[in-house]
């Protein structure tokens, strides 16, 4: 059986188009406190006004209509024409033992994540698009699509001709210099080609010599680029990251097809030429000065750049991995950036209206003093750094604890504590960067929800039994408890629809908190008989909720804390 709600849902939209042949959203609501199960549908009041009659009329002619005996008590008719359903504690109970599954949706959904640059350390803005990115593919996953990772590394451009030729004048090989060394010679190397002319030709030189794939140079780039992508996986290990090295596919992977693509958008008449650059300019797009703005896909010195390989990436992503649904997770500043992208790419035909691209926008992580996080000296601040300040914090907090593995349990804690910091508030909200507040134990925090499982995970070894069903649901604690249970399935499509993975972390919030009134209601392990039995169950289907829905967005739950 599925959840319980769109059934409802959908027997009352059947109702109204048996009655009136319109197809409204019934938009079902649930009452509040004090009786749980309880949902108010204000379908007879709009279907009323949209036809100009009494919604009472129209109330009494959806009810005589509406089959739902099967679940609800006889619907009742309130105040000006609201439809009253209230669940049957067995419709609950069922809902809970068989809970909704996912099958194949039979689409292809290509995500574009954490996207770190080479020859620069992860910092924390690298931070949000990974764990957004890594909770919307698992929730994604789960909802049935077969979900495609591409980790949009910026490992190209002409900095690394300026980069190679300073190695090459220093007579340094690239094979001595590790992730700091680079992140040095990148500094040394920008002063050298803003202070001296000759520096730079050589450099612009040494661009084409990389773009057309001269062996020396191409095997200086690369060491740069491996010894780079080691850094990053080490953070992801530490976050518990799935990206692999096979989901890297780097800005560097087009430059083969960005002549095609501009080659493509000239002759189909779609670029000007501005200032010696080829431009596209699209209907609606204007700068605050009212002047029209370019999506520039050759640059005036014939290199290519971050728009002409966004566009080749869109282009590879429906033509060769045949995606059919198409996720940016990337900061909001380029959001205009991915406006002009997607409508080029649909002008130019690469995009079909069919598959949907969606820019997942997310804000700032801000320093405690409500500023863009920096370090004292005003550098950006390094994401391992704050990791493990994190695992140790998390470390403090589990002192003297008997029976946990402290270290494993430090890491789910303290990296799962900075995850649900971020996933928790709209995405599109920044946030201060406050590891006390992340790692509390009480309040919507992550250690809250793992201590709710560790906790829930304890009970049930001491009632020595995880089996048996949920019978009966006599306290409204355990019926709202139960209710809550049957709508993860309907909370994880919400999060594959929307991106908006903060839904899910508010419903398991929801869920821990409904826990915690459970327990101080109803006595599990000192009840008896049916009521001890259906109990255990509830509490079983509970671990489980809290367990999946805390792997989707990415945080461990260990079971002792
Ligand atoms: N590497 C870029 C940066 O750090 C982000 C890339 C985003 N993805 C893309 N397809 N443009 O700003």
């Amino acid at each position: 059986m599925s959840a319980v709600l769109p059934v409802l849902s959908t027997r009352l939209s059947a109702a109204a188009a048996a009655a009136f042949g319109t197809s409204y959203d019934p938009e079902l609501r649930s009452s509040t406190k004090p009786e749980f199960g309880h949902y108010q549908s204000n379908l007879a009041l709009r279907i009323g006004n949209a036809l100009g009659r009494s919604p009472r009329d129209v109330a009494a002619r959806l009810v005589a209509l509406l089959q739902v005996e099967d679940l609800c008590q006889t619907p009742e008719i309130a105040g000006p024409g609201f439809i009253n359903l209230t669940l049957l504690p067995e419709t609950l109970a069922k809902a809970v033992n068989e809970p909704e599954t996912f099958s194949s949706n039979g689409q292809r959904v290509v995500v574009d994540y954490s996207q770190p640059n080479v020859a620069k350390q992860m910092h924390v803005g690298h931070l949000r698009s990974t764990v957004i990115g890594d909770a919307l593919c698992n929730v994604l996953r789960f909802a049935g699509y077969d979900v495609v990772r591409q980790n949009h590394v910026g490992d190209w451009g002409t900095q690394y001709g300026m980069m190679i030729e300073q190695l090459l004048e220093e007579g340094i090989s690239a094979e001595s210099l590790d992730l700091e060394g680079l992140q040095n010679l990148y500094e040394r190397s920008r002063k050298h080609f803003d202070a001296d002319g000759t520096f730079a030709d050589k450099a612009r030189l040494r661009v084409v010599a990389l773009q057309s794939g001269d062996p020396e140079t191409r095997a200086m780039w690369r060491h740069m680029v491996d010894v780079s992508l080691d850094d990053f996986d080490k953070v992801y290990a530490l976050l518990g990251s799935n990206l692999e090295r096979t989901d890297v596919v780097g800005e560097s992977a087009y430059n083969d097809d960005l002549p095609r693509v501009v080659a493509e958008l000239e002759q189909q008449g779609l670029l000007t030429e501005s200032a010696g650059a080829m431009c596209a300019f699209l209907p609606g797009f204007l700068g605050r000065d009212g002047d029209p703005l370019p999506v520039i896909v050759r640059k005036s010195d014939g290199g290519f750049g971050y728009s002409a390989t966004d566009l080749a990436a869109v282009r590879h992503r429906v033509s060769t991995l045949h995606a059919d649904r198409i996720v940016y997770v990337v900061d909001h500043r380029q959001a205009l950036h991915f406006d002009m992208i997607f409508t080029l790419a649909r002008t130019a035909g690469w995009l079909p209206g069919s598959v949907p691209a969606e820019h997942v926008s997310f804000g700032t992580v801000l320093g405690p003093n409500g500023k863009p996080f920096k370090t004292r000296e005003g550098g950006t601040v390094k994401l391992v750094d704050l990791l493990e300040s994190a695992v140790a914090r998390a470390d403090g907090l589990l002192a003297g604890r008997e029976g946990v593995d402290r270290a494993a349990t430090a890491r789910a804690v303290g990296i799962g504590a900075v995850k649900y910091a971020d996933l928790s508030s709209d995405r599109g909200n920044d946030y201060v960067f406050d590891l006390d507040r992340m790692v509390a134990m009480t309040g919507n925090t992550g250690p809250y929800l793992q201590y709710a499982h560790a906790r829930l995970t304890r009970l049930l070894a001491k009632a020595g039994t995880s089996a048996g069903e949920v019978t009966t649901l006599e306290d409204p604690a355990e019926q709202r408890l139960a209710l809550l249970l049957t709508g993860f399935a309907a909370t994880v499509e919400q999060v594959a629809q929307t991106l908006q993975p903060h839904r899910l972390c508010t419903y398991l919030y929801d869920v821990a908190s409904a826990l915690s009134t459970f327990y101080e209601q109803c006595p599990v392990l000192s009840s008896e008989g049916a009521t001890r039995a259906s109990r255990i169950a509830l509490c079983t289907a509970t671990r489980k909720v809290l367990q999946d829905g805390l792997g989707l967005v990415g945080i461990g739950a260990p079971d002792a804390m």
